[in-house]
């Protein structure tokens, strides 16, 4: 086999019938979540970029930059008020959709460790500061 067939990561997590119901699951938990003010009402469009992103992030259908362009994620966050609160909210809404998700378990923690060091380089207020009253 060579490298060019090898399946993608994208293919090797589960693909589009792993990620559109993990991602559609994680948004609700989010919506549940003390995150949900920092997002819009509707989850529709974000949830549509989330799927992009990871498609394209994992080496699948390339779907994200034809459409929004390069990442830039940390840019895209910096108008949110993102500190560790806020980073291990998101990512204990990600940690339960995946559990919850028809994602093999062997291909977790690979995922989740690249969402962790995602979601810490998404800080944007001083670590370690005294909790605000928000
Ligand atoms: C650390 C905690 C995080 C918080 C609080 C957060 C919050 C947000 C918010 C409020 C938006 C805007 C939603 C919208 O405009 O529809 C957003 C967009 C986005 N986030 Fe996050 N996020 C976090 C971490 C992450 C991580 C770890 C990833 C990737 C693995 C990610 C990927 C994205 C993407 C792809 C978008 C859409 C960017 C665009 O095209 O406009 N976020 N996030």
């Amino acid at each position: 086999m060579t490298q060019t067939d090898a399946p993608s990561l994208w293919e090797r997590f589960g693909g589009d019938p792993v990620f559109a119901p993990l991602l559609a699951d994680f948004y609700a938990r989010v919506a549940a979540s003390p995150i949900r003010p920092l997002f819009p009402e509707d989850f529709a469009e974000t949830l549509q970029k989330q799927f992009a992103f990871q498609s394209e992030f994992w080496g699948g259908p390339a779907r994200y930059s034809p459409w929004r362009g390069h990442p830039r994620l940390r840019a895209r966050h910096l108008p949110f008020t993102i500190g560790m609160p806020e980073a291990t909210a998101w990512l204990a809404c990600m940690e339960a959709a995946v559990a919850a998700s028809a994602m093999s378990e062997a291909m977790r923690p690979m995922f989740l460790e690249r969402m962790r060091a995602i979601a810490m380089a998404m800080i944007n207020q001083p670590v370690g500061d005294p909790p605000r009253d928000t």
